[in-house]
């Protein structure tokens, strides 16, 4: 899935994650070589069991799909239940860093601030936080303010006032697991206008968490959290999307909240993903910052909103792994 780091040197992270969505596509339409395994071998899952009774029969069903044209995930992408437990010891982390947050964020903190709790709270649980260093990014954390979409980096210039609404963004690496979600914080007594922007984004997730079902396309829950965006008269960034997540911080599949219904990947038990929305009050072009490489902005300048949930495929529905 990943690009060398020559192939994304001199892009922008817009360019960088439409190729990585071309790349890890055509990748996976491909099929990758996976091992075929006898019944009486250990299963690839690294569950301890034979392959005959753990994943053989979920094999056959998606060589079914797979020869209807449809996208499968590959293997590297199905957690076995111990990588699961270790993926959920992370969130308990990430969720008790917004947790936090939740009660400490207020008027008159900078962002720097935030970006110092993320880091002492992750360094006192032993865990590393995934953003410090990704790809150069300079911080523990991503704060997003009003008109900016996501990718802020906190900075002691940037005072939260009254009025503001941001995204706090937190990702954590925990005995090599990873974990990753976003919560939205009213400043004070924010704008109606924008309180209605922050209350459909988070519903947002609501809507898209009852296409989360096992056998079904993930560009169900993907369309419809672009069809109830626009209903209520938002747009959604296409550009930037969710991702797989949990043995790496980005993995497949690429998800996007835009796409038409009966799209993308198939969902299967044991598939961990992100669902984190991009919302924007008005239109859907966005840009990013010539001077730190970094932070995206709203186009048209108005606020955008965004939630991001780590949620994990089961054999009922799904479990939301971290919030
Ligand atoms: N949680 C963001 C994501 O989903 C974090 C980006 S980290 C950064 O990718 F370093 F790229 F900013
Ligand atoms: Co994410």
């Amino acid at each position: 899935m990943s690009l060398c780091w020559s192939d994304t040197m001199g892009k922008n992270i817009l360019e960088y994650n439409s190729m990585r969505k071309k790349v890890s596509e055509k990748k996976l339409f491909e099929k990758e070589v996976e091992e075929k395994l006898g019944r009486n071998d250990d299963c690839w899952c690294k569950s301890g069991k034979k392959y005959k009774k753990c994943h053989c029969a979920f094999d056959e069903k998606l060589e079914e799909y797979r020869l209807k044209g449809i996208l499968v995930p590959p293997r590297r992408i199905i957690k076995n239940p111990e990588q699961i437990q270790g993926i959920r010891e992370s969130a308990k982390i990430n969720i008790a860093i917004l947790d936090y947050i939740d009660t400490h964020i207020q008027v008159g903190i900078s962002t720097q601030e935030i970006d110092d709790w993320v880091s002492s709270i992750t360094k006192k649980h032993n865990a590393i936080a995934a953003p410090l260093n990704y790809e150069g990014f300079p911080k523990s954390v991503c704060t997003s303010v009003n008109n900016v979409v996501c990718h802020g980096i906190p900075s002691k210039e940037e005072i939260l006032k009254e009025g503001d609404i941001i995204n706090v963004d937190v990702s954590t690496i925990y005995n090599g697991y990873f974990s990753d979600s976003s919560r939205m914080y009213c400043i004070g007594e924010v704008s109606a206008e924008k309180k209605r922007l922050v209350d459909i984004t988070k519903q947002s997730l609501e809507v898209g968490l009852q296409y989360v079902q096992p056998w079904r396309k993930i560009g169900d829950m993907g369309a419809a959290i672009h069809e109830f965006a626009m209903e209520n008269g938002y747009s959604v960034v296409r550009e930037i999307g969710g991702h797989g997540v949990g043995l790496e911080f980005h993995e497949d599949p690429w998800v996007s909240y835009v796409c038409p219904k009966d799209t993308g990947m198939l969902l299967v038990p044991g598939m961990i993903f992100t669902i984190e929305p991009m919302i924007n009050m008005g239109k859907e072009d966005i840009y990013i910052s010539d001077e730190d490489g970094w932070t995206v902005y709203t186009d048209d300048g108005l606020p955008s909103a965004q939630w991001e949930i780590q949620v994990l495929v089961t054999d009922e529905g799904y479990e939301i792994i971290s919030y």
